[in-house]
């Protein structure tokens, strides 16, 4: 018998978000607030000092102060739309608006073909359905020609199939039309081997078509346009290459444009935003939201796999309807940070109705300035990487990660229900491909103060905030600076400082960033790497645009996905993606210890080890002489060691002067296994419970020119400073070292015993 319907959930969910136009920013430099509310009316703001972002009870709790500046105060409250699909526009004026007759060429390999309308190449206005359209319409190619009072449509008799590369062309003249798809598999281009015989022509013909009238906007690849909206629609999955575009209707008609996506590729071998058309008129695209370039295209044949050596094999652009390269929101609240605003981590507080976002930034010293020895480094491009993750919602995995139920926050339901906000490399495309490029122009809801990971606990920016929170309750004066600004800046930033402190896991890292660590460590600076699974994936910042990182997961490591064969190199950089492990540049060599496990059922405490009692550090033990277990309490997971961990390896390039000051191996559950790239032949016993070479490690050591290095090797640890109000022994030790690296007094070289 039916019962009463029930009662509908409410779940609170932030009803204003925002981002801003740069993370890190100078006195006397202004950064612009974009905002959205979801009505109108005004919303408050005022800038704060963030301190801690932990609202766990155990610990000191939620921590802000406000900075009172110019930009507090009320202001007009108003929605701000984003649009998510790549695509690329083509600015023609009106030479590609065919009349009477023409022909559409492209190699195309859809990848959800059957999913809805889907434009690939079209010079169309939706709101009108007027000009002409190619896309795909049920799975089968079609030609769509509008009049303006009348729309005829031509497809093909059978759908084509997904992840598979056809050569294909749409013609029309005299009201006959023609619509075509070969497939062209190789060995390697496509999903199926040639050898099944799944894949046959597939064409359609028709009559009486109109003439189509000329479409008011752009010709699009990969998309249609509308009018209405002054925006692209029906956003394409899959893959185009070297798509052309012909006034007349014979096999032989020289084509207006043709677009050659590899064209890009030569010169500077990184991908930048223009498509270059080798036509008679130049009408060269944009792209939008960033779609992948540096794919393999129609006729890759898997001898080369890195794009500088075979461009003419990697023509493709793969555009994705979910991209998101900037939301493009309007200025809603300028700062210009005043000159008294010393270096820290900051928020936007924007308060509407009852809903509340804190909309981070940090404020750096004086451009080329430093106004303390200390530099404590924000990991933001792994905060881009792990950007509105969707692994909570629709990661499959994540609760045999976790070795718990997953934690849901209002900020993962946000996610789910406005996909709009954009992905993380963490998650899958529509088609089920990963994401391998992050934007911070989105509001980014997961890093955020206060925000709780699906572990339940805190991971990467709020994380991070327990560090600031400690060097704060100790009274140490630290200057702040950015993944980014380091990208950009290089050694010359690092050098400013007696002593650099990154985050808890700063796993995303460029060349240039490990460039200037290496430069710095071996010229007298000192590094606290304070987190684990930290200088792990090859990243690259665009070029052009700072806001995007670009990483192409593959072939070994813990990965959300795998680049498909060939598509390892980055279109960025032109460098071979993947781990820095695999390029030579394992984390040991620079920082002592690298990946070894994760497990986020609970984190452990470190036993000391011999070397603890080393009488050349016994500085760095002072106050802890004796004792044998370190860290056995933590606001992230209950212990320093866990979350993700890091071992002091020798075969990895450990320096073999290093200390191993501790270590939490046999303190792991099976819930820790060995990472997969260490893993050769997979057998049992590779868990926390019997594998030693599941854990974190403290380690130290000296490096050139009077430097030196200590690594926790492990996320867990930040979150045991608080512990006792911060009178403990992980903050002890960490304290100890610190102010011993704060000292320009040459550390001792230790040599090897
Ligand atoms: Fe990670």
């Amino acid at each position: 018998m039916a019962g009463p319907a029930p009662e509908p959930v409410h779940v609170a969910r932030p009803a204003v978000i925002g981002y801003p136009d740069r993370f890190s920013v100078a006195p006397g430099e202004p950064i612009e607030f974009k905002i959205s509310c979801v009505g109108g009316g005004e919303f408050q703001a005022d800038v704060v000092r963030l301190r801690n972002g932990d609202t766990n009870p155990a610990g000191p709790g939620f921590l802000e102060q406000v900075v009172p500046t110019p930009a507090s105060g009320s202001y007009p409250a108003r929605t701000q739309e984003i649009r998510t699909g790549s695509a690329v526009l083509v600015r023609d004026g009106g030479g590609l608006a065919l009349g009477g007759s023409g022909t559409v060429r492209c190699y195309v390999q859809p990848t959800t073909p059957a999913l809805r309308d889907q434009a690939l190449v079209s010079r169309w206005d939706e709101a009108i359905r007027t000009g002409w359209w190619v896309g795909l319409s049920g799975g089968r190619l079609t030609l769509r020609l509008g009049s303006g009072s009348s729309v005829h449509e031509t497809a093909t008799d059978a759908p084509l199939y997904a992840w598979t590369w056809y050569a294909i062309t749409a013609s029309w003249h005299g009201g006959s039309t023609t619509v075509r798809a070969e497939p062209v598999l190789n060995s390697t281009n496509s999903l199926w081997s040639p050898s099944a015989g799944l894949v046959a022509v597939t064409v359609g013909t028709g009559d009486g078509a109109p003439t189509p009238a000329e479409a008011d906007g752009p010709t699009v690849l990969a998309a249609g346009w509308n009018s209405s909206t002054g925006a692209t629609t029906g956003h394409y999955n899959g893959k185009l290459d070297s798509p052309s575009v012909s006034g007349g209707a014979g096999a032989d008609t020289e084509p207006l444009a043709r677009w050659d996506f590899g064209a890009e590729l030569g010169a500077g071998w990184y991908a930048s935003d223009r498509c270059t058309d080798v036509g008679p008129h130049g009408w060269h695209g944009t792209c939008q939201n960033a779609p992948y370039r540096g794919m393999t295209g129609w006729n890759w044949t898997g001898e080369e796999e890195n794009y500088r050596h075979a461009p003419e094999q990697y023509g493709a652009i793969h555009f994705h309807d979910d991209a998101l390269a900037d939301a493009g929101w309007d200025t809603d609240v300028t700062l210009v940070v005043p000159d008294e605003v010393p270096s820290g981590v900051y928020a936007l507080r924007v308060s509407y109705r009852e809903h509340v976002d804190h909309i981070p930034f940090w404020v750096l010293p004086p451009r080329g300035t430093a106004t303390a020895p200390v530099l404590l480094l924000f990991p933001t491009a792994s905060y881009l990487a792990y950007a509105n993750d969707h692994t909570v919602s629709e990661g499959p995995v994540l609760q045999s990660v976790l070795g718990h139920t997953s934690v849901l926050a209002a900020a993962d339901l946000h996610l789910f229900e406005h996909p709009e906000l954009g992905r993380s490399t963490y998650d899958q495309h529509t088609d089920g491909s990963g994401v391998a490029h992050s934007s911070r122009l989105r509001p980014i809801v997961t890093m955020r103060p206060g925000f709780r990971h699906g572990t339940g606990s805190l991971w990467q920016f709020p994380a991070d905030l327990h560090i600031v929170d400690w060097l704060t309750a100790l009274g140490i004066d630290f200057d702040v600076a950015t993944d980014e600004d380091l990208d950009a800046e290089g050694t010359a930033l690092l050098d400013r400082y007696g002593v650099v402190l990154t985050g808890t896991h700063p796993e995303y890292t460029s060349a240039r960033m490990l460039d200037a660590f290496e430069r710095y460590l071996g010229a007298g600076g000192r590094a606290m790497y304070l987190g684990g699974n930290g200088f792990y994936w090859v990243t690259s910042y665009h070029p052009d645009q700072p806001h995007l990182i670009e990483v192409r997961k593959g072939e070994a490591g813990c990965r959300a996905w795998q680049a498909r064969p060939g598509e390892l190199h980055m279109a960025f950089t032109a460098e071979r993606g993947g781990l820095w492990r695999n390029r030579g540049r394992a984390p040991q060599k620079l920082f002592g210890v690298g990946f070894a496990t994760e497990g986020m059922d609970h984190s452990s405490a470190y036993s000391t080890l011999a070397d603890f009692a080393d009488p050349r550090v016994g500085w760095l033990t002072e106050g802890l002489a004796g004792a044998a277990v370190i860290g056995a309490h933590g606001l992230v997971g209950g212990g320093a060691a866990g979350h993700e961990c890091d071992r002091y390896d020798l075969a990895l390039g450990t320096p073999a002067h290093a200390l191993l000051l501790a270590t939490s191996a046999g303190r792991h559950s099976d819930n820790y296994p060995l990472v997969a790239e260490d893993i050769y032949f997979p057998y049992d016993g590779l868990g926390g419970t019997d594998s030693a070479q599941v854990r974190a490690d403290v380690v130290y050591f000296s490096t050139g020119g009077g430097g030196a290095v200590f690594s926790t090797g492990s996320i867990a640890w930040a979150g045991s400073l608080a512990h006792s109000g911060y009178d403990n022994d992980v903050s002890r030790l960490t304290e100890n070292v610190l102010r011993r690296f704060a000292d320009p007094t040459p550390i001792e070289p230790l040599g090897i015993d």
